[in-house]
């Protein structure tokens, strides 16, 4: 699927369910996610960059691990690979222990109000098994009609199992669901799943995505009121 251009825009197309990534969608935590690995990392005496954190995103806590130690050409047994999960993810909470809604990316709420405000259902669809106490802490728990999260969802993307599973929750079709996505295998999970694919960030990199936006501030009440089938 090939990107559309915006300028060619939307025809009005009745969009009921929106389904969003939580991880660099609503909140940048792949900030705390870098800090957390890169610090497992040192300890296991290898380098992280930025850079190789961008292979972690949309990537479930298991396989980012498994990548983790390829780059540092490190075996682990089941023992060590187990408790490096766990000492990761103690070093991520204590990381998101003070998050609040001032983390909320630019214009979430707005999109979120937006939508509400026409009655569209919501959904998160997301790879990681802290969505629901990040979502408690930025205060944007309200907004959702379903949440499918890392706990509940057995294929991680680019299978569209996370995003199937939240249609079928909203009893919406997937064809007519749209996701909001910042990772280049969510994109493709959503195409997967035969949903329409809005990527949030670089148009290079999430060129698979049926529109993309570096983020919600570029996203106007023109192309929302398209979106759901009305003109604005
Ligand atoms: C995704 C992030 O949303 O969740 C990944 O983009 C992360 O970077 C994954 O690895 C799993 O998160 P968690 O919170 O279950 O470790
Ligand atoms: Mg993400």
């Amino acid at each position: 699927m090939g990107r559309t251009d915006f300028n060619e825009s939307l025809k009005p197309m009745k969009k009921t369910g929106f389904i969003f990534d939580l991880d660099g969608v609503i909140v940048d935590t792949a900030k705390y996610h870098y800090l957390a690995w890169r610090k497992l990392a040192n300890e296991l005496g290898f380098e992280f960059t930025q850079e190789q954190n961008e292979l972690f995103k949309g990537v479930s806590r298991k396989r980012c691990l498994e990548i983790l130690l390829e780059i540092g050409g490190i075996k682990a047994t089941q023992q060590q690979f187990n408790s490096w999960l766990v000492e990761k993810n103690e070093d991520y909470l204590s990381l998101i222990e003070k998050m609040d809604e001032s983390e909320v990316l630019p214009d979430v709420q707005k999109v979120l109000q937006f939508l509400k405000k026409h009655n569209m259902p919501l959904g998160l669809g997301s790879a990681s098994k802290n969505a629901r106490p990040i979502l408690e802490k930025v205060k944007l728990m309200d907004y959702f009609d379903t949440i499918v999260d890392g706990t509940q969802v057995t294929k991680a993307k680019p299978d569209p199992e996370v995003f199937l599973l939240a249609a079928a929750q909203m009893g919406i079709a997937p064809r007519e669901c749209t996701v909001f996505e910042d990772a280049v295998a969510g994109i493709e999970a959503a195409n997967n799943a035969g949903m329409l694919s809005i990527g949030i960030g670089d148009k290079k990199v999430l060129s698979e995505a049926k529109f993309v936006f570096a983020d919600f501030t570029e996203m106007g009440d023109q192309f929302l009121s398209r979106l759901i089938g009305q003109t604005p």
